[in-house]
């Protein structure tokens, strides 16, 4: 099914007209305001932190640290791109593992005592950009983001597949040639790496990051537990076993590092696995589970906020006040991970007007700001509003829906867009991504991730022409 692209819809008014056709319900600003009274150049104070103004970076990985987890000059790159885009929460940066098993491709980066002072200089290269740019980093919030990547862990070869599971799940296994349960990590197993994600979070402490991100979304481990109520002993079943994971991690964390913050990227919701229907659409796969998605009904089709709204509640208990909200899964859902016009090489044209998946994260998380006021809500998804991107987080920030605006990909290719938000100057449209996907379709196929088709530098890398004849093979 074709959409029209957003690139057309030229007037503000010929946006929102589009919204209403589709029956969306998003408030969009007509006049995005600049300078240091705007809304989004307004800083906030979190938990006795101040947060320069209203956008965030979102944890993106580029697929190009060295084979023991450390940083390259391509990482760097990224990083200090980071730093200039004027956006004063960076999340996580990326997502670095906590042990080499739960690495999600063979460059991923791995927090270990080795390799500590590489990631450390690679937060002061953000840093000091950022300083370059704005001659002011003390509003300047850096988390780190810690994870596992549990069923879809690829530590050693990118083509070779060595999931660690919460529990099974035919559909999701199959797809992964999991026939028994020999990837099941047992108890003892989520123990001692309860205790790696400890030891990582001191070493970011005492590398200089202000916050851990102990990361729960996206299908990876600590999401997966989220929804496993098939899991039996300590760590499944109820929701209570589901979230002790995350207590005892918040737990070893309050002892090992005090002092250090905490925040949680959560899925906060997700449907039913998805495959390419016979015309090349997405469908759901029929034989899915909706018990098995976390924040969606029985169906595996329909937003349920209810233990999601729970899990708002513990983090309060647990004196967390940082959220970033994300949704579904970039393996097995990506249209409502990452609304895209273009699909990357191994997922399926999208079911619905992308413009539909962005409005569904900014909802859901206008929902749970709603019900838990008291927390920082970082909003994800913004990026398919390409030339409306402004608009709406504005409006998103001014109306109480989210406290900050997450940037992905949009950053990628334009890294400087809160920059030239807040100074009002007017976007510079080659710069804005149009979602053509190949940041994923790239380390799908074994190719380090970047924006080949708007960003100069890696127009110029000869990965371009392989990834450019790769997509004209499928
Ligand atoms: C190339 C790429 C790498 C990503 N890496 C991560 C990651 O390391 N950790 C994470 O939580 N999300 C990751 N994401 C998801 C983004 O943070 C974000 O949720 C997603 O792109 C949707 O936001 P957007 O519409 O602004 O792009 C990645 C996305 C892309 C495109
Ligand atoms: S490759 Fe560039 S234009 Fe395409 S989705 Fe990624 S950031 Fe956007």
């Amino acid at each position: 099914m074709a959409f029209p692209r957003v690139a057309s819809l030229k007037t503000h008014d010929e946006f929102v007209n589009r919204l209403r056709e589709l029956g969306i319900d998003l408030e969009s600003d007509a006049e995005v305001q600049s300078g240091e009274s705007s809304v989004l150049a307004q800083a906030a104070s979190v938990d006795g932190m101040r947060i320069g103004n209203r956008f965030c970076i979102l944890p993106m990985e580029g697929w190009d640290g060295t084979a023991d987890g450390k940083p390259t000059e391509l990482t760097r790159r990224r990083w200090r791109n980071f730093g200039l885009s004027g956006a004063k929460l960076m999340w996580g940066g990326e997502a670095v593992a906590v042990r080499h098993d739960g690495r999600a491709n063979p460059n991923q980066l791995c927090m270990t005592a080795d390799n500590a002072s590489d990631i450390e200089s690679l937060r002061n290269e953000l840093a000091d950009a950022h300083f370059e740019h704005f001659a002011d980093d003390g509003d300047l919030l850096v988390g780190l983001q810690l994870t596992h990547s549990g069923r879809f862990a690829r530590p050693n070869e990118k083509s070779k597949a060595e999931p660690r599971t919460a529990q099974r799940n035919p559909v999701l296994d199959a797809r992964l040639n999991i026939h028994d349960d020999s990837a099941l990590l047992s108890d003892d197993d989520l123990k001692r790496l309860i205790d790696d994600f400890v030891a990582a979070s001191v070493l970011a402490q005492k590398i200089g990051f202000t916050f851990v991100d102990i990361k729960h979304c996206h299908g990876y481990l600590g999401h997966e537990l989220l929804s496993g109520v098939d899991r039996v002993g300590q760590f499944g079943g109820c929701f209570e076993n589901r979230t002790r994971f995350l207590r005892q991690i918040v737990s070893g964390i309050r002892t090992e590092a005090p002092g250090l913050k905490m925040g949680v990227r959560v899925s906060i919701f997700d449907f039913l696995p998805y495959t390419k229907g016979p015309d090349g659409t997405g469908v759901p796969e029929p034989s899915a589970d909706g018990r098995l998605a976390f924040g969606s009904d029985a169906s595996g089709s329909k937003i349920d906020l209810d233990e999601p709204s729970q899990f708002m509640d513990l983090l309060k208990e647990l004196g967390i006040r940082l959220v970033c909200t994300t949704a579904g899964s970039p393996y097995y859902n990506p249209h409502i991970q990452r609304p895209a016009y273009f699909p990357p090489s191994d997922g399926y044209q999208p079911p619905e007007d992308p413009l539909v998946g962005v409005a569904r994260q900014i909802a859901a998380t206008a929902e749970l700001k709603r019900r838990h006021p008291d927390l920082f809500f970082v909003g994800s998804g913004y990026t398919y509003l390409q030339d409306w991107l402004p608009n709406v987080a504005q409006a998103a920030v001014r109306t109480g829906a989210v406290d900050s605006v997450g940037l992905g990909r949009m950053v990628l290719s334009y890294p400087d867009l809160p920059a030239d938000v807040i100074a009002g100057k007017t976007m510079t449209r080659k710069k804005v991504c149009r979602t053509f996907s190949d940041c994923t379709t790239a380390p799908r196929n074994g190719i380090v991730s970047g924006c080949y088709p708007l960003d100069p530098f890696y127009k110029a890398m000869p990965e371009r022409d392989q990834l450019n004849a790769l997509k004209k093979e499928a």
